[in-house]
């Protein structure tokens, strides 16, 4: 069960057998999780379908080896702590055996509303214990979950609901966030309008409000549990069978439902959990994401619970009721692990070190990052300040497609640099790519980051649309993963990840499309076109800045950048509203009509005498205007 790797030497050692031989290096760790049927090869694989399999013909359910297995020894141990977004409101703490009865509880209620093996169940809930439990019964009836985070619009759920086919919805009246309240079951209502598939909405009550419940459709969580048995035989899962489906973001318009299985993601999330965070039997785990996001699923429940830990979950904001707030969280449940955002941490070291300084934060082993590029301001911080200059930070780089962390330091054990996150993890090799597709070899450059061999928490497919998967990920260089960030290797062989080289924008570690917010810009009716691109942001990394073609030249440009944005929160959600709105006359196009984002990416950085060569344009002098009015 203990899956650590004691030493740099013998994460050395380790990562040189996992790539000579990663069939015998995976089946050693497979070997300590449950089975109910032996798995008959390890890993079967091509790149250019792509077909990746791992843990063949295995039977098992992720949720025997989340809760049941840890029964015996650790059935009164605290698997999940929450802490409420009041500090006033007292936290909650389940034991491994009452989250296993909670969970068998609602499978039992989810299969009385009628949920079988294989139906989709999409979740719009609040930071509650509910939330996992709810992940954790679909995942045990063999249901395939997809969370949807309860900041996306009626419209973006809509569209998620949809294209997943889902069944059923689970959400909550509403929601704290921070001094705020947030509406959910009107936002489902509005969704459902347009959303056939949908047979049973189950809503808990977080708020004690008074909301629409439709007759046949809506269920009270506590109404469709009440007198539920607490147990509930797990479903026989293959190792292949979809455990959940995670919508994200990228080039194109419509986001992509990212496909994770129940063996491979079982296993690589224990197994990057315990040796990233470096876990000790009594420790006490945090990690601040949401759960609508892949950091949730595998490092707040799936990971920890797999690896028998004490897992917390936040239902709040960093500043609220102050920005002292996560450090005096870590102060009161004693916190030995914490892991966040760089974007929390440029925020909270914005708001000066009083509230850092006014908290103790001695119980701090390690305390990692995520989401994005962290700059050496912030690291630094980070490291002096809430490290105390005696814990390592674990710089972790991986995405929704990777399931579980790719690079990274291993607790103290790995060499730190800021800014940069280091080594691959056991069985992942991860290389850089010319233009070509030819890898870069030496030290000292830089290049296109893609990996080379399949790890087994690795994308499966994109939901009902195979093809898109395989052109997104696997047809750019032939025979690797591509994960559209570009990345340097120094002399030490040690990564830097720099950031996206697609259209993809990352605000405050969230993925955002170009293109699916240029469509959102251009339903409105004065707009004739529009083009993002991302600038850099003090806090949240990158920022959305848009340039917007009108029709008719708005009288009121505030007014109409108050529309615009108005559009953006109803098709996506305000996570996705740009930071600024520029009106121009035209974009930068080349004669066949592909629009140049280098250069309003050169102008929103502030950056207009680095244009670069502008005489392929079809009309150069829209981008005297672009330049002349840039905000
Ligand atoms: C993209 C993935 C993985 C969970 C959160 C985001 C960027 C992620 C790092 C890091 C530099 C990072 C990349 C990646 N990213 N971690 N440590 N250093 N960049 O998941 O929404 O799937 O986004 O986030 O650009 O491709 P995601």
């Amino acid at each position: 069960m203990d899956l650590r790797i004691k030493s740099f030497k013998e994460y050395e050692e380790k990562y040189k057998q996992s790539i000579e031989d990663p069939d015998h290096f995976w089946d050693q760790i497979a070997q300590t999780f449950q089975w109910q049927q032996a798995y008959k090869e390890v890993c079967k694989w091509n790149f250019d379908e792509p077909n990746v399999k791992w843990f063949l013909e295995g039977k098992l359910n992720i949720t025997e080896n989340a809760l049941d297995r840890h029964l015996a020894t650790r059935g009164n141990k605290t698997a999940l702590i929450w802490e409420a977004n009041d500090p006033n409101t007292p936290s909650q703490k389940f034991t491994y055996r009452e989250l296993y009865e909670r969970v068998c509880e609602f499978s039992n209620a989810l299969k009385a509303q009628g949920i079988e093996k294989g139906d989709r169940i999409v979740l719009y809930m609040p930071m509650v214990p509910e939330l996992a439990i709810a992940c954790l019964a679909s995942a045990r009836i063999g249901a395939v979950h997809s969370v949807v985070f309860a900041g996306f619009s009626a419209n973006a759920m809509a569209d998620r609901i949809n294209d997943a086919q889902a069944k059923m919805v689970i959400t909550a009246d509403g929601l704290n966030r921070g001094a705020k309240q947030v509406a959910l079951k009107t936002v489902v209502d509005e969704a459902l309008e347009s959303c056939h598939s949908v047979e049973k909405v189950v809503v808990f009550n977080c708020l004690d409000w008074k909301v629409n419940m439709e007759e046949g459709r809506d269920v009270w969580w506590h109404d469709a549990t009440n007198g539920m048995p607490a147990e509930c035989k797990a479903e026989v899962m293959d190792s292949e069978d979809i455990l959940f489906i995670l919508y994200t973001s990228g080039s194109t318009g419509k986001p992509k439902g990212v496909v994770h299985t129940h063996g491979g993601y079982m296993v690589y999330t224990a197994f990057s959990f315990q040796n990233v965070f470096q876990y000790e039997e009594e420790d006490i785990y945090w990690c601040t994401a949401d759960i609508g996001w892949i950091t949730g699923h595998s490092y707040i429940v799936y990971g920890p619970l797999l690896s028998g830990a004490t897992t917390m979950m936040f239902e709040g904001v960093p500043t609220f009721p102050d920005a002292g707030r996560f450090w005096q969280v870590c102060d009161k449940h004693q916190v030995n692990q914490f892991y966040t955002a760089p974007t929390a941490i440029r925020a909270l070291m914005a708001c000066g070190d009083e509230h850092v300084d006014a908290t103790s934060l001695s119980s701090l082993k390690v305390i990692g990052t995520v989401g994005e590029p962290i700059n050496e301001e912030a690291w630094d911080w980070y490291y002096e300040k809430v490290g105390k200059g005696n814990c390592p930070i674990v710089d972790t780089w991986w995405q929704t497609e990777t399931g579980g962390i790719m690079i990274s330091g291993l607790g103290s054990l790995s060499p730190m640099k800021a800014s940069y996150a280091g080594y691959p993890l056991p069985g992942v090799q991860a290389v850089l790519l010319d233009q070509e597709g030819k890898e870069i070899e030496g030290s000292d450059i830089e290049g296109y980051l893609a990996i080379k061999n399949p790890w087994p928490s690795i994308i499966r497919t994109t939901y009902g649309d195979h093809e898109r998967c395989r052109t997104t990920y696997f047809s750019h260089y032939k025979g690797y993963y591509f994960t559209g960030d570009g990345a340097k290797r120094d002399e030490n062989g040690m990564f830097r990840v720099i950031g996206r080289v697609d259209d993809v924008i990352n605000v405050s570690g969230h993925r955002f499309g170009t293109a699916e917010i240029e469509d959102a810009i251009d339903n409105h009716e004065n707009v004739v076109e529009s083009a993002v691109v991302g600038y850099p942001h003090e806090i949240k990394g990158q920022g959305i800045y848009a340039y917007v073609v009108c029709e008719i030249e708005p009288t009121d440009p505030d007014a109409a950048r108050a529309e615009i944005i108005d559009i953006v929160s109803e098709q996506i959600g305000k996570i996705a509203k740009p930071e600024k709105i520029q009106f121009v006359s035209g974009l930068p196009k080349t004669r066949s009509g592909k629009i140049m984002r280098r250069i309003l990416r050169k102008v929103a950085e502030g950056e207009p005498d680095k244009l670069g060569d502008t005489s392929t344009l079809l009309d150069p002098s829209v981008v005297d205007d672009i330049v002349q009015n840039a905000l």
